[in-house]
């Protein structure tokens, strides 16, 4: 007995009613904005032909919620899988044509299975998000879906790569669900998020905010640091999710996508010396250094807009995946406040998750001193960098350009952190405190006494930096694995992490 055509037919017509779900005058609307449909969204991500759906026919019992006769197409969410390059994806993409993508529970069961075939197979996570929130007509259904969801993030987390795409609004607790996945993607135009919107806010604290002091892209990527990434439109958005895709393995019993094939060439670089300003109170341009230290110059920066004053991102070094960890002495001098150290100690962990040998760049003069640091919980989120740095497994290459000052030295991977290399430049000073504040203290009497005081203060400023600051005195005291000549240091780097990485 062979399948009737009726039959053959209903098929057909069902699966084209789910698929073309937008009329093309809505779809212009979409595209005119920089905006893709749900369904285009999965099919620009996945390699063509690769996307497989999971529960295309499953929507809520409209029934139920006195909604007969409407029709709520996947509800709501695009579920499966795919490959993007070479590497399985399990994506799910909200269709805001459907009810403005709203979660009730079926949608949660769509994502949630989709969550846990991602962990039992071990491969990534992508969430594009469009959402009007919770359905208010599911109720409490709506917000156990919602637990499910979070739930099935923390069992993700640190298993498999969560990234999550903000394409429309993210509104209320569910916004909860991107925080706990490891990178934010929001695009600059169409996505908001935010707990409670202007009304809200209005409401209980009479305070007026516009939607972009509260719940924009730009807002959350320079402010709040809930976002890594501003996208231009969902087409860049896309392009980053390959592009962090491309540095991570699938899960985190793999190591990275390294190109361990590549040889390494001892060639030495001289222009990098000509990047530490003669002056040593001019700042140094830590975004120059790295792009020569790594391939291509290609450095894939991560929480760009956030914390300014230090610099973190993937890369490769002659094939080898790394995460790059620096200060930006153009910005604040380069040193560590609340949100830099916040943004760092993160940045470790999810290298150190998913097995990516950490890179630290140092030129920093301290701890930032201030009441409103002080007040804020320097100390706390501070220690966050030791804890991070000292507990994780990952190879540790760390180079010391400049300035290396207290704490902050500590901070940045130093020996003591277990670094299994620790390279300074011939310009590192390696110091309890900057050279200038501690000849005040020490040699107050001298310089009281001298005719000219100036002159005195600079003889001491160097008689000190040679004798308590300079590399050597930290490479003597076995310190430090070398005193390297910046030329040197990109292969010097190349040479070693193959060597670390076994
Ligand atoms: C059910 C909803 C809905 C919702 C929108 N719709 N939001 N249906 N539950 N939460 C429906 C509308 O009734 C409409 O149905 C269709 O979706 C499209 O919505 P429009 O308002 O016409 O679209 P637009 O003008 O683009 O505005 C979109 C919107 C707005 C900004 C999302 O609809 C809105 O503000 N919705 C409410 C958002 C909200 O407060 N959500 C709950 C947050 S609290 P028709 O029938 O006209 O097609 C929350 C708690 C989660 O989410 C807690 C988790 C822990």
């Amino acid at each position: 007995m062979t399948i009737s055509t009726e039959a053959m037919n209903r098929l057909r017509e069902r699966r084209d009613r789910i698929t073309q779900n937008i009329s093309p005058e809505k779809l212009a609307e979409l595209h005119a904005r920089g905006s893709l449909s749900a369904r285009e969204r999965v099919n620009t991500l996945f390699v063509a032909g690769s996307f497989q759906e999971l529960g295309m026919h499953a929507h809520h019992n409209a029934v139920t919620f006195g909604m007969t006769g409407r029709e709520l197409p996947t509800d709501g969410v695009i579920t499966g899988t795919g490959y993007v390059g070479g590497m399985q994806v399990a994506a799910f993409s909200q269709d805001f044509q459907v009810l403005a993508g709203t979660m009730g529970k079926m949608q949660a069961r769509k994502i949630v299975r989709l969550m846990r075939h991602a962990l039992r197979v071990g491969v990534p996570m992508v969430a594009f998000k469009d959402s009007g929130g919770a359905r208010i007509q599911e109720g409490v259904d709506a917000l156990s879906g919602y637990g499910d969801v979070f739930y099935y993030n923390v069992m993700l987390s640190g298993v498999v790569p969560q990234i999550a795409v903000i394409v429309g609004p993210c509104a209320g607790g569910a916004a909860y669900s991107p925080a706990l996945m490891d990178f934010v993607i929001m695009t600059r135009r169409n996505a908001y998020m935010f707990l409670t919107g202007p009304e809200v806010i209005k409401a209980v604290t009479g305070r007026s905010a516009s939607m972009d002091e509260v719940g924009s892209a730009e807002m959350h990527a320079s402010v709040s640091g809930n976002v890594h990434f501003v996208a231009e439109d969902d087409g860049h958005a896309i392009a980053l999710v390959k592009s962090l895709l491309s540095y991570l393995p699938s899960n985190n019993t793999e190591d990275p996508p390294h190109d361990l094939s590549m040889p390494i060439d001892e060639m030495a670089d001289p222009g990098m010396i000509d990047l530490v300003p003669a002056d040593s109170s001019e700042p140094l341009d830590m975004q120059l250094v790295i792009r020569r230290l790594v391939d291509r110059g290609e450095l894939l920066e991560v929480h760009a807009a956030f914390a300014r004053n230090v610099i973190v991102g993937f890369a490769r070094i002659s094939g080898a995946v790394v995460g790059v960890v620096a200060n930006q002495p153009m910005v604040m001098a380069g040193a560590l406040d609340m949100n830099a150290a916040d943004k760092i100690a993160r940045f470790v962990r999810t290298c150190n998750v998913f097995n990516i040998p950490l890179i630290t760049l140092v030129d920093v003069p301290g701890f930032l001193p201030g009441v409103e640091e002080e007040r804020g919980g320097i100390i706390r989120h501070g220690a966050k960098m030791l804890h991070a740095f000292a507990s994780c497994t990952v190879p540790k290459l760390t180079v010391i350009l400049r300035k290396a000052y207290g704490g902050s030295y500590l901070a940045m991977c130093s020996q003591e952190m277990r670094a299994d290399m620790v390279y300074a430049w011939p310009s590192a000073e390696i110091a309890v405190m900057g050279a200038e504040a501690a000849v005040k203290i020490l040699y107050r009497k001298e310089l009281s006494q001298a005719t000219d005081r100036r002159a005195k203060a600079a003889e001491l400023t160097q008689q000190y930096r040679d004798e308590f600051a300079s590399p050597y005195a930290a490479a003597s005291n076995f310190y430090l694995t070398d005193v390297i000549d910046p030329a040197d240091t990109r292969w010097m780097l190349a040479l070693a992490l193959r060597k670390t990485l076994g």
